[in-house]
């Protein structure tokens, strides 16, 4: 664990040194839980954003985009149930003076039990070699019978809390499991109290009474609103869906590990309108289509996982997280969730306005049941970096850094380097960038020897360089480096758009989901 905390802090420098995240207003000693995306960063966010936007209207007929605005009425929150109920539990700790959500408290306790657990399982694995059975260790060891049935009631006890939403039971858990404040070291916690996570702000001037509004928490509540203006102006029939990517906020309290909890993100969130009855069946087909999308980028099957929920949301009757193997563990990407019909429901109450469907094959009208599909961007781009990143030694001693990026996703598509600085190669290199750069993101270097500029290249993930060199001039062909093989091979500079065209083109990994 400590070795993967190392890597993250690693992940989290290489993310500054090669511009793809910086902390926010940096100079100012920055702004806790707010980054900002460097030159590479926002290259790879975009091809990102792409990929999900395509995967979603162009992959499905019935599947559009809007792009809501921002602020939004506050009586909208106040339906959605936000203003009363997007809260979490806060704790304090009265001798450091920190604050801590209860729940997080509580789960890293879970993580805890599961951490000795394995642990046992790893010895043993190792001390008993290719005769080990996991299933009956893990069923007849006492240690691990013992943790894991204290994990289970811990569990069961939490689980209960979290529904019930009783906040002194959630401190008696960690009163009970004697949990520390990892500052202060003591067990010296105050109550726990509910806190809404809303950042308001003012709309018009105070002297004409200004309209208190939210920035929103999530983008889908535009969707909703906007529900059956897409419908009845793009005809579209039920089932169909409302795709968003767009700007978040949350006043997070406990804002930690970098890009993975911020106070200003970006989700991508899409909401499937469905006749009532069928919404389970669509919640089991959107949840396998979405973890299809993932696993398509190749970054390892095992990494990923559903994780469903104990404490279901206001305005959920099943959900489930995609989880990814980060290096502080398996953690939520991405959210789907059954919405059943509260939010419209909701809406139409509290707007005093019908936004029922009419259903010309049922020929009635109903307020349809949601589906929905949030991911954040801000997690994903995490979650592709961690599994890209790798630190390897080569035959000759050295370490490389590498990023293992799917090659669609990569900030440079191409790296073009003349071998020297002279004889006409930066020319022709030019004139290879020149030709290509209007199909894929190219980027020229001159500098340093070639294998600095190889290991720079590496250093962002750009799938393949291309070398300039003397044979160059006489024969038109270039050396191809692969980035992750290291091999290279000789092309034609002919052949050279159709070559990396095909490793990198959205179409082809589109057709992987
Ligand atoms: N509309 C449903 C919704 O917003 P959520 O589970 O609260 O559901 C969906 O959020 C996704 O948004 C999460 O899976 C996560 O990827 C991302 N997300 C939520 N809070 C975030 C935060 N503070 N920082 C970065 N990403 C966040």
């Amino acid at each position: 664990m400590a070795q993967q905390e190392d890597v993250f802090k690693k992940l989290v420098s290489h993310c500054k040194e090669y511009g793809f995240v910086f902390p926010s207003s940096e100079i100012y000693d920055g702004l806790a839980a707010v980054y900002d995306y460097g030159q590479m960063g926002v290259e790879l966010k975009n091809n990102l954003k792409k990929y999900w936007w395509d995967s979603m209207v162009l992959l499905h007929e019935n599947v559009v985009g809007i792009d809501s605005a921002i602020f939004m009425h506050p009586t909208i929150w106040k339906a959605s149930g936000h203003v009363d109920a997007f809260n979490d539990p806060l704790i304090d700790n009265k001798d450091s003076k920190k604050r801590y959500r209860a729940d997080v408290l509580i789960e890293d306790q879970l993580a805890k039990y599961d951490d000795k657990i394995n642990k046992e399982v790893e010895k043993a694995a190792k001390r008993f070699g290719e005769q080990f059975d996991e299933t009956q260790f893990r069923a007849t060891n006492p240690r691990v019978v013992e943790n894991q049935a204290k994990r289970d009631a811990l569990h069961t006890r939490f689980a209960q809390a979290l529904n019930d939403s009783n906040l002194d039971e959630l401190r008696q858990i960690i009163l009970d499991e004697g949990i520390a404040c990892p500052i202060s070291g003591t067990r010296n916690w105050t109550d726990v109290r509910q806190f809404n996570l809303m950042f308001s702000t003012e709309m018009g001037s105070t002297s004409d009474g200004a309209l208190k509004v939210y920035l929103r928490p999530e983008t889908a509540q535009g969707i909703f609103v906007n529900y059956l203006n897409v419908q009845k102006t793009g005809r579209m029939k039920i089932p169909f869906g409302i795709a968003q990517i767009g700007k978040a906020f949350r006043n997070e309290i406990v804002a930690r590990q970098f890009i993975f909890r911020m106070r200003e993100f970006e989700q991508m969130e899409m909401q499937f309108f469905v006749r009532p009855g069928s919404e389970l069946d669509w919640f089991a087909k959107w949840k396998e289509i979405r973890l299809k999308w993932h696993q398509a980028l190749g970054l390892g099957q095992e990494k990923y996982r559903y994780h469903d929920h104990d404490k279901l949301a206001h305005y959920a009757n099943a959900a489930t997280d995609i989880e990814f193997l980060m290096p502080f563990g398996f953690k939520e990407v991405e959210g789907i969730h059954s919405r059943t019909d509260f939010d419209l429901s909701s809406h139409e109450q509290f707007s005093g306005k019908s936004i029922k469907y009419f259903d010309p094959e049922l020929g009635e009208s109903y307020t349809p049941y949601v589906i929905e599909t949030s991911i954040g961007v801000d997690r994903m781009f995490l979650s592709v970096l961690a599994g890209s990143y790798r630190e390897e030694t080569l035959d000759s001693g050295e370490t490389r850094v590498v990023l293992m990026l799917p090659p669609t996703l990569a900030p440079i598509k191409l790296a073009v380097l003349p071998l020297v600085k002279k004889d006409g190669l930066p020319e022709k290199a030019r004139a290879i960038l020149d030709d290509l750069k209007f199909e894929m993101k190219c980027q020229y270097d001159e500098k340093d020897s070639i294998g600095k500029r190889y290991r720079r290249q590496d250093a962002i993930g750009t799938p393949w360089c291309v070398t300039i060199d003397h044979q160059t001039l006489e024969d038109d062909t270039v050396t191809l480096r692969n980035r992750d093989t290291m091999e290279q091979e000789r092309v034609a500079i002919g052949a050279l758009r159709s070559f990396v065209q095909e490793r990198v083109s959205m179409t082809a990994l589109l057709k992987r989901i």
